[in-house]
């Protein structure tokens, strides 16, 4: 390992894979890709980057910012894309099983980005890959209730830049609101503050949709402080920021969303009034009734550009990825 830990990036898969160095060096790559872009010759220069690399995307659970930006960011590289996004259309219904694939995928392309409904499944592509001579990186873009890793690193990128004239993630306290369960962005988002120091976490949801045991003891684990409450009010003008989520309706087995009461989580006007004149306001979107449209004017909400920053975010993954962050200048 380097001294100063940050670490060569092969699969991406779980959070908790990434060191507060390589979070800093993402973010300073992101910003440092996104100037780049603006020009003709930086685009340029980022297209000669990886034009003799292949990259599958494997959605078989929908998407649309997770799959548009992870396309956009292979095309800003060069890297050509070919897509599968329902198993239908796949030799899994021939009785093909998910390793053979997976494996099939691997012979023609670099790179699988996949997301999936199973929650185990980007690890058991990586491990099946690990034991293979062509070994090919796997991407998590979503596994399940479990995992959403490059979500958590967009997330980050898009707090420290709200946060820039504040000095960064450090020391601030984050809000989290709604179906906190079985969302897997803020499980994700939640480990990666492990990273921060004197950040408190506050989690809003009814009791039955509170954030799971494994999360808080992970949380608790690494000494980083974090609450559970069920009042938004009351939280509210606490909060340097909010990051909102839906209800997960997709999980429900027996009519659980029915139990959430939105009146009671929900943002709009009036608890835009209750926020910090310097609050952010996020969300992974796509977004239910838990956050009004007429949030979206208040120059504290910042969820359309996270979603941009979501593109910016995975151009820079993929060039640590492929081990050629070094052919842009820092400087
Ligand atoms: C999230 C997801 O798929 O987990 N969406 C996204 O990737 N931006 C959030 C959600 O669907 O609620």
């Amino acid at each position: 390992m380097s001294p100063d830990h940050r670490q060569r990036i092969f699969h991406v898969l779980d959070p908790r894979q990434f060191s507060r160095a390589d979070l800093d060096e993402l973010c300073r790559l992101t910003t440092r890709v996104r100037g780049l872009a603006k020009t003709k010759e930086g685009a340029r220069m980022l297209q000669t980057m990886l034009p003799h690399k292949r990259a599958m995307l494997y959605f078989t659970q929908p998407s649309t910012r997770t799959f548009l930006s992870f396309n956009n960011a292979c095309h800003v590289l060069g890297i050509r894309t070919s897509e599968i996004r329902d198993p239908a259309t796949s030799s899994e219904v021939k009785g093909e099983s998910f390793e053979d694939s997976i494996r099939t995928f691997s012979s023609y392309v670099d790179i699988i980005i996949m997301r999936t409904w199973g929650e185990g499944m980007a690890r058991t592509s990586a491990d099946l890959m690990d034991r293979i001579r062509r070994r090919i990186p796997i991407v998590n873009a979503g596994s399940g209730k479990d995992q959403h890793p490059t979500q958590a690193l967009l997330d980050i990128y898009t707090l420290e830049r709200s946060f820039e004239q504040q000095g960064g993630i450090d020391g601030k306290v984050i809000g989290f609101m709604g179906d906190l369960k079985r969302g897997r962005t803020v499980r994700s988002l939640a480990h990666l503050m492990e990273n921060y120091t004197g950040v408190r976490l506050v989690f809003i949801a009814p009791d039955a949709f509170q954030i799971d045991a494994a999360i808080t003891d992970a949380l608790a684990a690494r000494g980083i402080a974090f609450e559970k409450s069920d009042d938004l009010h009351d939280r509210l003008p606490e909060l340097d920021a909010i990051y909102i989520t839906r209800l997960q309706t997709e999980y429900d087995t027996a009519s659980e969303s029915g139990g959430f009461d939105h009146t009671r989580f929900h943002f709009g006007p009036r608890e835009l009034g209750m926020l910090k004149r310097e609050g952010t306001i996020m969300h992974p979107l796509p977004r239910g009734p838990e956050l009004d449209p007429a949030v979206d004017a208040d120059p504290r909400a910042v969820y359309w550009r996270q979603e941009r920053n979501g593109m910016w975010m995975r151009v820079a993954l993929l060039m640590k990825i492929f081990a050629v962050e070094g052919e842009v200048d820092f400087g």
